[in-house]
């Protein structure tokens, strides 16, 4: 176990590290404050008639009793600095924790349904990423994730009316994502529009294996082409299937404390992250919708560095696999590994 005395110092010491955060919904990073700032501004009744109320209603029973509250809360984005300040205050908090590089997923359907415009979305979201960027040394990019419970047709229309928008936000917009209630809507669903994204030379990431069985992990690699698995904590279940994910070094984008709000583990000390890392898994740790789990990144690495008694070197390991996971040139990764073991040796 870690040679440290308090979860004071095992904190202060993971926050050094220079981490990559690779799965989070910019959606789920609407705190409370800024869900009744943007409702008071915008006009938007909201069901709650405080911040405390709204807190006390994250009392989540799986993936859809959050995703109705999600998609809810998100009707208070209307306008391009609302996005903007979304976008700004979390990498406010992911800088706080030491992220130096963030891959960030939007979900434009949520939003054009209500008939806000992509363009909306995408300038206040590159505002704010490109001031960080520009302003703090940090790297980061957007994923455009479609949501799985609408049809494929809905993610063709999505991505046609994107493409117009790919020059204007190519120093950003890197990939594509797929998230929402998984079971029932399988990845075979959405074979022709990862083709097509494929085609075009998007990343592709996948949620698989959340709720998910385990042969929604394997579809999401054979037929979706997937290069990050998000989740994947069912893969499990599967001998050969993680046989594959280890041979191939498929990054799985585990996210600890949302699998604990929506019940996928009863307990942290059951998390399966750590048996996974020891049999040679990508794993990596990320917040997913930090505003209704109750946990940024760093939250997330101390709550499971203590639940699942991780050494030292496995703590590093998982900041190593951020990193190496990233879609980033080689060169920007050899240099965030070069500050990683640098820090190491510090400390
Ligand atoms: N959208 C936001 N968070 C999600 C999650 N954990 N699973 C599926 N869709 C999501
Ligand atoms: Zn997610």
């Amino acid at each position: 176990m870690l040679q440290h005395n308090d979860d004071t110092e095992l904190r202060a010491w993971l926050q050094k590290l220079p981490k990559a955060e690779l799965h989070l919904h910019i959606e789920g990073t609407l705190e409370p404050e800024m869900m009744f700032e943007f409702a008071r501004r915008n006009r938007v009744a909201l069901p709650y008639s405080n911040v405390e109320s709204v807190r006390a209603a994250y009392q989540f029973t799986n993936l859809q009793s959050f995703l109705d509250l999600y998609y809810a809360g998100a009707g208070v984005l209307q306008t391009e600095q609302d996005f903007y300040e979304l976008a700004i205050a979390y990498w406010r908090r992911a800088r706080a924790d030491g992220v130096v590089h963030a891959e960030i997923m939007f979900d434009p359907q949520t939003h054009t349904h209500r008939g806000i415009a992509l363009e909306t979305v995408f300038a206040g979201l590159a505002r704010a990423l490109r001031e960080v960027r520009d302003t703090w040394g940090v790297s980061t990019s957007l994923l455009l994730s479609f949501l799985r419970h609408l049809s494929e047709d809905d993610a063709f229309a999505t991505l046609e009316a994107a493409l117009p928008l790919r020059s204007a936000y190519r120093d950003l917009w890197i990939g594509v994502g797929l998230d929402s209630a998984e079971r029932g809507n399988p990845p075979e669903k959405f074979a022709r529009v990862y083709q097509r994204c494929a085609e075009l030379g998007f990343k592709r990431v996948a949620h698989a294996g959340e709720e998910g069985p385990a042969q929604y992990v394997r579809d999401t690699l054979d037929i979706l082409g997937a290069d990050r698995i998000d989740h994947g904590v069912q893969s499990s279940e599967d001998t050969q299937l993680m046989g594959e994910i280890i041979r191939r070094r498929i990054p799985l984008t585990v996210c600890p404390l949302s699998n604990l709000k929506l019940g996928v583990f009863k307990d942290l000390h059951e998390h399966n992250l750590a048996r996974m890392l020891r049999a040679g898994v990508a794993v990596t740790i990320n917040s997913d919708d930090p505003a209704y789990f109750g946990g940024y990144v760093l939250d997330n690495y101390v709550a499971t560095a203590l639940a699942l008694d991780l050494s030292h070197d496995e703590l590093l390991t998982l900041v190593a696999n951020s990193l190496n996971a990233a879609f980033l040139p080689a060169t920007d990764k050899t240099r965030l590994l070069d500050r990683l073991a640098h820090e190491a040796s510090q400390s």
